[in-house]
């Protein structure tokens, strides 16, 4: 089937009785691309980030991940930067996401090999990983869950890996988190999303999208076996972080 690539996100635009939890299904799938690159301030950065780390951490022989690769943005920008004998695993557990990644990275031609499976990242085996990216993924995981999961990634990492993680996340003092929800909804307006399109999307993603703050994601990192784990770029509430194994 061929999908268009970057249609307009109207999702919320009409007014819902009682707005569903957030699902990425056909319907979110089919205007993904636009919904992240209008909602997440500095998207574009973080995805040529992934791109320039990958080409200074990938290792010739390793195997390199992404988890919760969705449409493929982030697995592009990383597999047009690894040495050709790399092999890319792209893994998300939604169908709708998996079946559009294929037919877009069928259409790249970078020399890495790459493979999509549609699966879950909590059953997935991590095998002599040079580079993991696990872009605004680690949020839609239950809370209890990202130690383990984090633990089973670093064991399945060569010494010296990247793991380049990135997130909506949460300030603990109490008025720079009102003012940053504040501004985050005043780029979403910028963006062109109306008032309504931005408190139904929100209704929908609570208790879907559990974020943590930047402390509690380097404690946690450094708990799951990496060596060090750093912020490189935050904008507004969203951050990504590089951790070393
Ligand atoms: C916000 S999107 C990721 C965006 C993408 N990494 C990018 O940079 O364009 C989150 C993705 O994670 C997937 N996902 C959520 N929970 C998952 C899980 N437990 N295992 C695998 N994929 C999951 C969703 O299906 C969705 O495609």
């Amino acid at each position: 089937m061929v999908h268009k690539p970057s249609n307009k996100d109207k999702v919320y635009a009409k007014p819902l009785k009682e707005p569903e939890g957030f699902k990425f299904d056909a319907k979110v799938a089919d205007v993904f691309e636009n919904m992240i690159t209008r909602s997440v301030p500095g998207y574009p950065l973080m995805l040529d980030l992934i791109g320039m780390l990958g080409e200074m951490y990938a290792i010739a022989d390793t195997r390199c991940y992404d988890l919760g690769c969705s449409l493929g943005a982030s697995t592009l920008k990383l597999r047009q930067h690894l040495p050709q004998s790399c092999h890319l695993i792209g893994i998300d557990s939604s169908s709708a996401m998996v079946e559009r990644c294929r037919a877009n990275v069928a259409r790249d031609h970078s020399q890495a090999s790459v493979e999509i499976l549609e699966q879950k990242i909590q059953d997935t085996e991590f095998e002599s990983a040079s580079v993991v990216v696990i872009n605004f993924t680690l949020q839609f995981i239950p809370d209890n869950e990202r130690v383990a999961m984090l633990k089973k990634i670093a064991d399945g990492m060569v010494t010296g890996g990247a793991l380049i993680l990135a997130e909506k996340i949460v300030f603990s003092d109490h008025e720079k988190q009102r003012f940053m929800t504040e501004l985050h909804h005043e780029f979403k307006k910028y963006q062109g999303y109306s008032d309504l399109e931005i408190a139904q999307k929100r209704a929908s993603l609570e208790n879907v999208l559990i974020p943590n703050t930047e402390e509690e994601h380097i404690d946690r990192l450094k708990e799951a076996g990496f060596s060090s784990a750093q912020v490189y770029i935050r904008c507004l509430n969203f951050a990504s972080i590089l951790a070393i194994k």
